[in-house]
């Protein structure tokens, strides 16, 4: 019980934080930047677009709307093969798949020849624009969290890809939230199906039954934490180049004090503990590009599937759910619809996809061509977007689907 006041008492002083510097906010912003210029890293300091020139590929830049009006921009490192696209998950951005450099998952499909396409999901800062929604002033654009991303933001983006391209479908790659994405959609719009030749899941995210310490205490106090939050009117949650963020880049990549705080104490306990893959000089780079942003309404949303050990749509209250969805509980994700074929891979020591709910998803799903426990002991969360061995432990199982696949 201690331990869960004190992190209440966290997140309240952060919040807190967040809200009284805001009159501060554009002091602080220049401050932070300019010490964040001191202590990042060449590619800390390099955007998508330059890290592509940088490691060898051109990279075009295109917008997409979303039929409910979100704007997206979408990257794609042009090549002769197959296309490919590759969605982020929560709280990130396309940068993900690229700041690893040479052994980045989108440079090495690139340097292979596939048409490599990186998406983003609505509320980072290349998904931050709608078409009448401003999401400073209107809470309505952050009224959303996986299932609008895949019921709206991949399915646009997979269309656009289809038709710029001239293919019938396309192969995909998501990685935690956006494996959430892909089921949501593939689940209540089957026609998408069609439009998937494979689909490879890092990292999968259905079933949060079997979550442990610290992450559960986390999601156990979740609801105390999003009225809070709700309270103080924080819809978007670590808002990019904001305060709370700029804090977190200024303890986070300053050398061996911040790897001790935020590789020890924050970032491996959350997501699993493996500091031979992500190592002390790499948060230089990692603190450039996040914390991304994200809305309460995600995180809630999360919670919700781990409380309620289903994997189901959003819990908006008995008399709203039957409102929207005709019956007091909000309606599980039909996995039975889910045709396309799927590959799951999971890792050992990955604390929020944790083995058995992967195993939970892949009894449910009817077309899983490949499963697959990653070999290392210690392969957590992140490790499947930022490890230093992703060359060695995941390319070769995930060329070889491609290959095959797409
Ligand atoms: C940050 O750096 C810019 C350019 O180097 C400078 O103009 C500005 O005064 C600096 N801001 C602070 C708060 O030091
Ligand atoms: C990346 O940075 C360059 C140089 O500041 C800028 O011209 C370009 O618009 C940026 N691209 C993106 C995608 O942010
Ligand atoms: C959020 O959107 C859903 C529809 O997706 C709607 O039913 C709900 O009323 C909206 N909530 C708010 C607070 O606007």
């Amino acid at each position: 019980m201690m331990t869960r006041q004190l992190l209440l008492v966290t997140c309240i002083i952060f919040s807190y934080y967040d809200i009284t510097s805001a009159s501060y906010a554009d002091e602080f912003d220049s401050i932070f930047a300019n010490i964040s210029d001191a202590t990042l890293s060449e590619d800390g300091k390099l955007n998508f677009t330059q890290l592509a020139t940088k490691y060898g590929h051109s990279a075009d830049q295109y917008d997409l709307t979303t039929e409910d009006g979100y704007i997206l921009t979408l990257f794609n490192l042009p090549g002769n093969g197959p296309p490919v696209l590759l969605l982020h998950g929560l709280d990130d951005i396309c940068d993900t798949f690229i700041i690893r450099g040479k052994i980045s998952l989108a440079i090495t499909l690139a340097d292979a020849g596939y048409d490599v396409w990186v998406g983003n999901s609505r509320g980072n800062k290349y998904g931050r624009r709608h078409i009448n929604l401003d999401p400073d002033t209107d809470k309505e654009f952050w009224n959303f969290s996986f299932h609008e991303i895949g019921y709206y933001d991949l399915a646009a983006t997979i269309d656009f890809i289809c038709d710029k391209t001239g293919e019938d479908s396309i192969a995909t790659v998501g990685h935690s939230q956006g494996t959430a994405a892909h089921y949501a959609l593939t689940s209540t719009r089957p026609e998408y199906n069609e439009k998937i030749k494979v689909t490879i899941s890092l990292a999968p995210i259905a079933f949060l039954s079997n979550l442990a310490p610290p992450i559960s205490l986390i999601t156990d106090v979740g609801p105390a934490i999003s009225l809070l939050f709700k309270s103080l009117g924080m819809e978007e949650i670590l808002q990019d180049r904001k305060a709370l963020s700029n804090i977190i880049t200024l303890i986070c990549s300053k050398g061996l004090i911040s790897y001790a705080f935020c590789g020890y104490g924050v970032v491996f306990p959350a997501f699993g503990f493996d500091p031979s893959n992500i190592e002390s000089e790499f948060l230089r780079t990692i603190f450039g590009h996040y914390p991304a942003a994200t809305s309460r309404k995600s995180l809630v949303h999360f919670d919700q599937v781990y409380l309620r050990k289903r994997f189901s749509q959003y819990d908006y209250g008995t008399i709203k759910n039957l409102a929207k969805y005709g019956s007091t509980a909000p309606p599980d994700y039909d996995l039975s619809a889910i045709t396309a074929k799927m590959a799951l891979v999971a890792g050992k020591n990955d604390q929020l996809s944790k083995v058995k709910d992967v195993e939970n998803l892949r009894d449910r799903l009817s077309n899983v061509i490949h499963y697959e426990v990653l070999e290392p002991k210690l392969w957590s969360h992140l490790d499947f977007v930022w490890a230093k061995s992703l060359p060695i432990y995941l390319y070769p199982t995930m060329f070889k689907i491609l290959k095959e696949h797409a």
